[in-house]
């Protein structure tokens, strides 16, 4: 077994935090690229945003501008989803819902070939009930990549019950291809790196909420003195509140409303306030200035 030549184009849906650095990677690994989002406009802007990323390598003497051509040039938007019809893979990066997801593998049942892979970034949706309606649920597996998508080495090969094992595999050996070190794992709430970073970020929003400390001051003791990368609050703000809230309650809820997975009211808010992180310039920081000083 082994995973998809080059050949193979490879189709993702959402042009977001997600999707857009998937789209690069793919690219990157040599593979044309059909990026499509549902709003218009958005791919194109991921495409952008790709292309701005990697002008910054250029400028550093990383990459030359030569490379960024040709690997931005094999990123197309798509303007709809019917020109999914010749694609190896496809990678769903949409919003972390159930239904909507579902309507969306729906839809790309009736698009793309036999043989194609359906997969979906999801952080914590059960793949098994992504695939539940459809005529062959599969060939649909959890492709699930960690945030930026082009750096962080992780890819979660979920397999749901209907998963066949030569799917999972094909995956697992083209994150291997692209470069990623890939990890076969069962679908349950939050896979792995989900179930165990949740709390994590739950601990973290309670010395908030109980007003112990500060984020900045929270995520310095969590990286100098706890040896963690990022700290919670700046992780989360990367990740995005919406998404992270929504993949809080998928798992809070998928484990019965276990205390420890419980949502926090501050997340909400900031949802609620339209803070939602890096994207849109502010969350727990704010990112207008550069200064990344605390929100109040
Ligand atoms: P995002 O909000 O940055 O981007 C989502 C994109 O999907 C938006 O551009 C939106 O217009 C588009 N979209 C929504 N519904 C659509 C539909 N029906 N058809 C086509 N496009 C649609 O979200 P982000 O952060 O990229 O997350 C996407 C997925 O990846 C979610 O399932 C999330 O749980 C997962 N994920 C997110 C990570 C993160 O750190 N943000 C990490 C790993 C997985």
């Amino acid at each position: 077994m082994s995973g998809i030549d080059t050949t193979g184009q490879i189709g993702v849906i959402g042009a977001g935090t997600m999707g857009a650095g998937i789209a690069q990677l793919a690219a990157a690994a040599g593979h044309e690229v059909l990026l499509y989002d549902a709003v218009g406009g958005a791919a194109d802007t991921g495409r952008a945003r790709v292309a701005e990323g990697l002008e910054k390598l250029v400028s550093r003497g990383k990459m030359t501008a030569e490379a960024v051509e040709a690997l931005v040039g094999r990123i197309r938007v798509a303007a709809d989803l019917s020109d999914f019809r010749g694609v190896a893979l496809v990678v769903e990066a949409i919003v972390e819902k159930l239904e909507v997801k579902r309507a969306v593998f729906a839809e790309l049942e009736g698009i793309v070939g036999p043989e194609a892979i359906l997969a979906s970034n999801t952080s914590s949706i059960s793949v098994t009930s992504i695939a539940r309606d459809l005529e062959h649920p599969e060939r649909v597996v959890g492709m699930h990549f960690f945030n930026p998508a082009p750096i962080m080495k992780l890819v979660e090969v979920i397999s749901g019950v209907a998963t066949a094992p030569g799917v999972a595999q094909r995956v697992f050996d083209t994150a291997e291809a692209w470069g990623k070190v890939a990890v076969h794992a069962k679908s349950t709430p939050g896979f792995i790196v989900n179930r165990v970073a949740r709390p994590y970020y739950a601990e973290a929003l309670r010395l908030l909420e109980e007003q112990v400390a500060d984020p900045a001051t929270l995520d310095a003791l969590l990286t100098e003195g706890g040896g963690f990368r990022m700290g919670p609050f700046t992780l989360m703000d990367l990740i995005g509140h919406d998404v992270n809230y929504a993949v809080s309650q998928s798992v809070f809820d998928a484990y019965y409303q276990e205390p420890r997975f419980r949502p926090s009211q501050i997340q909400l808010e900031l949802v609620n306030a339209g803070r939602l992180g890096r994207k849109s310039g502010r969350g727990f920081y704010d990112y207008g200035t550069g200064a990344e000083a605390p929100a109040p």
